[in-house]
C-alpha cells in the first residue's frame, strides 16, 4: 500500500453528521447566512480565543475583504517571497500593490528585518504568512515594528488553524487573521475562509463586504465595493462537524512530526525545519530542506517510484516575486527564499495517519536520501 500525498478525512461519525445537517439545511430552506455559519463563526473564534469571527467563501476571499477593510487602494503592502500566489493576488484584487520581501531561513516567514527592509513610505500593510502552520517567534517584534509606523498587520493563517505561539492562536496577532478551508487544510468546507479580529469594527466591515457590501442582509443599498463572498449554510456545516476535529487532529499530525524530527536528525544533510521554542505547529506540512545540489525531482520520483510514498505538494517550489503574472512586481534577488523554495520537500503528513504509514516514508526518504547523497 502506498503513502498518498494528502489524505481528507471524514469518518463515520462526519459523515452521517454532515448528512442530517444537509437534510436539516434542505428542509428548513435556509440555505446561506444562517445558523450553521454564525455556529461555525461561534465555534472557530472560540477554538482560537478570538472575540469575532466571519465566515465567507475562501481564504483569498478572506484576505481581499481584510486589505479592503485596512485600505490599501494605491498602497503598498509587504507579501513574504514564500507563500502562496493568493497572498499576492488579494493585494493585487484589493487595488494595492505587492512588495516582495524575504524570508527567514529558520522559519520561512517575514522577519522583523525582512519587513523593514521592504518597507516604503506608502506602504500600508504586511501581510504575515505562517508557512506549513510554524508561527514565527518574530511575529511579536513585527507587531511592534507595525504599529510603531501605523501599518496594519494582518495574518495569512491559511496553514494555521489551531496554531499556537506563546500560547496564543493564530489570527489573533495581528488586526485580524484570514483562514482558509480548501480540501487540503488541516480543517476544511469543501471551500470556505474565516475570518478573525478582535475589532468590532473590522468584523462589521467584513460582514458588509462578503454580502455584496450591502449595508445590511434586508436592503439594496451597496456601500462597499464586495462581492459573493458569502459562506453557504451547507458549506458551514460541513465545516462546523470537521472542526470538532481540530485538536485531535494536530495531536495526530504533531506525533507524526515527532517521529520525522527523529528520523532526520540521523540522516546528515537532511534537515527538517525545526519547531521554534514556544511555537505550536499544527504541522499543516512537515517541512524538510534537501542539501544543495540534489535533484528534487529525482528524489520524489524514487520516493514514490520505489517506495510508494508520495510527497506533498511545496510550500513552495517557486519563490512568489518569480511568478510569471507578478513579473510587474519583480524587485531583484531575494536570496534566502530562492535557497529554500528550491531544496525544500514536505512528508505528507496525514491527520489519522498509522505508525506503519510513517514507517514506509521514513524508509523512503532515508534510502533516497543515501542513495542520492552518496
Ligand atoms: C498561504 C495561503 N494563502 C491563501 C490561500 C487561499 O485560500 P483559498 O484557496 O481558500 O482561497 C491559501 C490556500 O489555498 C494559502 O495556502
Amino acid at each position: 500500500m502506498g503513502v498518498p500525498a494528502a489524505r481528507i478525512v471524514f469518518d463515520e461519525d462526519d459523515r452521517t453528521a454532515v448528512a442530517d445537517a444537509v437534510t436539516e439545511i434542505l428542509s428548513t430552506g435556509n440555505l446561506t447566512l444562517g445558523p450553521w455559519t454564525q455556529r461555525f463563526e461561534e465555534a472557530f473564534a472560540a477554538e482560537h480565543g478570538a472575540t469575532h469571527a466571519v465566515a465567507v467563501s475562501s481564504g483569498t476571499a478572506a484576505l481581499e475583504i481584510l486589505l479592503r477593510t485596512v485600505g490599501v487602494n494605491d498602497r503598498d503592502v509587504v507579501v513574504p517571497a514564500v507563500t502562496f500566489y493568493a497572498t499576492a493576488g488579494a493585494v493585487l484584487h484589493a487595488g494595492g500593490r505587492p512588495v516582495v520581501a524575504d524570508v527567514d531561513a529558520a522559519t520561512l516567514a517575514l522577519s522583523a528585518a525582512t519587513v523593514e527592509a521592504a518597507l516604503t513610505p506608502a506602504t500600508a500593510a504586511v501581510v504575515l504568512v505562517h508557512i506549513g502552520g510554524l508561527i514565527t517567534p518574530e511575529v511579536d517584534a513585527i507587531r511592534q515594528l507595525c504599529d510603531a509606523r501605523g501599518i496594519a498587520l494582518v495574518e495569512d493563517a491559511a496553514h494555521a488553524h489551531g496554531s499556537s505561539y506563546a500560547g496564543r492562536a493564530a489570527g489573533t496577532f495581528g488586526r485580524a487573521g484570514a483562514f482558509s478551508f480548501y480540501p487540503t487544510k488541516v480543517i476544511t468546507s469543501g471551500e470556505g475562509g474565516m475570518i478573525l479580529t478582535e475589532s468590532s469594527e473590522v468584523r462589521d466591515e467584513a460582514r458588509i463586504y462578503r454580502d455584496q457590501g450591502k449595508g445590511s442582509f434586508g436592503t439594496n443599498h451597496h456601500v462597499r465595493l464586495g462581492a459573493a463572498w458569502r459562506m453557504s449554510e451547507l458549506h458551514a456545516a460541513v465545516g462546523s462537524v470537521h472542526l470538532r476535529r481540530l485538536k485531535e487532529f494536530t495531536e495526530n499530525r504533531r506525533r507524526v512530526a515527532r517521529r520525522y524530527d527523529t528520523a532526520l536528525a540521523a540522516l546528515d544533510g537532511l534537515t527538517a525545519l525545526p519547531e521554534p521554542s514556544g511555537c505550536r505547529s499544527n504541522y499543516y506540512k512537515y517541512v524538510a530542506l534537501l542539501p544543495r545540489g540534489t535533484d528534487r525531482a529525482r528524489f520524489k520520483q524514487e520516493v514514490s517510484e520505489r517506495f510508494g510514498v508520495r510527497l506533498s505538494g511545496e510550500v513552495y517550489d517557486l519563490p512568489l516575486h518569480q511568478q510569471p503574472v507578478l513579473a510587474p512586481y519583480r524587485a531583484g534577488a531575494l536570496p534566502v527564499a530562492e535557497d529554500v523554495c528550491a531544496r525544500q520537500i514536505c512528508l505528507p503528513v496525514h491527520s489519522d495517519m498509522t505508525e506503519g504509514e510513517i514507517d514506509q516514508v521514513v524508509e523512503a526518504v532515508a534510502s533516497v536520501h543515501r542513495d542520492l547523497a552518496g
